[in-house]
């Protein structure tokens, strides 16, 4: 639990000069000196971080979270650290939830956290506990010195790429740990699960949209380990009265509409990066531009189709499973908008909202690469009434923008502020 952040940087793979998304390439121009001591620098300052933030929890109303409150649900963020984690906290939080984050900031933001406690410093309403879910000794002190009633769990490595090059990273990660997560929830009667699934459980189905009936055939280590995680919490409700939701998100963009929280994904995260992050990088001029594998699909324009769901609407989706979550009961759902959305028209949209012409460069298909994925979310929106409503993407994409260009180095740690 208390292991150092500032050594687990330092052994941390370092970035391959050349990157690539699904659909996209990008190459970096930037000197790796440079952003080795950028890294080391945001390790010094979160250390620092995480020790005040440690400091106010345990004196600011530490007590109200190892008891149950009437009227008060208690939940516990594995991933709270992360882009959509700490949207469902500040969620949560907004809707009078009580919450524990749990992250061991391997790719979050300690910053995001910040921003959280000092939107809600209430006493009893948010406290961060910096932790491994592969800690299983320190999985089940968390569970009994605080009174969780749920658990809405993030916390993975999520990349598709770096699954195929790190296998076994996310059979411990993503696998492993929700094992021993549930182990924990199981030993301590905590009965409410609500899991962050992907349409990379489905693979390569042979038909569009993609119900939740569709074969799960994963084709990488990421798809397959969230599918293995899936069978798990299956397998163990069935012989439960736990209560649990599966939801298998899209491809997930935007930021908070009011502009509190981003999306601020690490400098050397980028080779695995996400098109929205790419986008804003090359506007930044952080990168070159943006290579589009792909250009002579069998789609409208020939570049691949996607789902994109914005993260508020994806929080909203969690907060009405959380509602309807039966014991004895999985909920499995797709979470998506249910339209298919081109590279060529995300990227048009990004240079819209961003107003910068982003240099773009049409290349071959990359192999592996599918034409087109998007999801049929009528099931959810007939169970759970919930339907996307940030579908304008342009709009979407202007708000991230705003924060990105207001955060152009992603959270400012407030060190004097606290
Ligand atoms: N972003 C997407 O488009 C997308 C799509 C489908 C599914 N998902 C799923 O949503 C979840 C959240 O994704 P995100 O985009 O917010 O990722 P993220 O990387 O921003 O957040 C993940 C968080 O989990 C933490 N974490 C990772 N391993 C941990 C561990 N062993 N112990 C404690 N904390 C750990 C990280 O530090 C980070 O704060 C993941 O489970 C991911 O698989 C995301």
């Amino acid at each position: 639990m208390q292991v150092s952040p500032l050594t687990r940087r330092r052994n941390q793979s370092r970035a391959t000069p050349s990157w690539s998304l699904t659909g996209m390439d990008y190459g970096v121009s930037r000197p790796r000196s440079h952003v080795v001591a950028k890294v080391v620098v945001a390790a010094i300052m979160t250390a620092i971080c995480m020790f005040i933030l440690r400091q106010s929890s345990a004196s600011d109303g530490h007590d109200l979270f190892s008891k149950r409150e009437e009227g008060v649900m208690h939940v516990l963020v594995t991933g709270g650290a992360g882009f959509i984690g700490s949207h469902a906290v500040l969620r949560l939080l907004t809707d009078g939830h009580r919450v524990t984050i749990v992250d061991n900031l391997s790719r979050g933001n300690i910053g995001a956290v910040q921003v959280l406690q000092q939107l809600y410093s209430g006493p009893g309403r948010l406290q961060f506990v910096y932790a491994d879910l592969g800690d299983s000794k320190a999985v089940h002190d968390l569970f009994a010195k605080n009174a969780i009633d749920a658990v809405m769990h993030f916390a993975a490595v999520a990349y598709v790429g770096e699954s195929m090059a790190e296998p076994l990273r996310y059979y411990h990660n993503i696998t492993s740990n929700t094992l021993t997560l549930l182990k924990a929830m199981v030993y301590h009667q905590v009965k409410t699960l609500i899991y962050s699934s992907t349409c990379a459980t489905y693979g390569e189905p042979e038909r569009m949209p993609i119900t939740e009936d569709t074969p799960q055939v994963p084709i990488n280590p990421y798809g397959k380990s969230k599918k293995m995680a899936e069978d798990m919490i299956r397998d163990y409700v069935r012989t439960s009265d736990m209560a649990a939701m599966i939801l298998r998100y899209f491809n997930v963009i935007g930021s908070d509409p009011e502009g509190r929280l981003g999306e601020a994904p690490r400098p050397e995260l980028r080779p695995h990066g996400r098109i929205s992050g790419a986008c804003f990088d090359a506007a930044m001029g952080a990168i070159p531009g943006l290579q589009v594998k792909g250009s002579d699909y069998d789609t409208k324009d020939g570049t691949c189709i996607r789902d994109y769901i914005h993260v508020t609407d994806l929080v909203d989706a969690h907060m009405k499973a959380l509602e309807h979550a039966v014991p004895g009961k999985v909920g499995i759902y797709n979470v998506g908008t249910g339209r298919g959305v081109s590279v060529k028209e995300f990227v048009e949209a990004c240079k819209i909202a961003t107003g910068v012409n982003i240099n773009v460069r049409y290349l071959d298909q990359r192999p592996g690469d599918y034409a087109e994925v998007f999801s049929d979310p009528s099931k959810i929106f007939r169970e759970l009434n919930w339907t996307a409503k940030y579908t304008d993407l342009k709009e979407s994409l202007s708000t991230a923008w705003r924060w990105r260009e207001a955060n152009p180095n992603g959270y400012r740690l407030l060190i004097a502020a606290i």
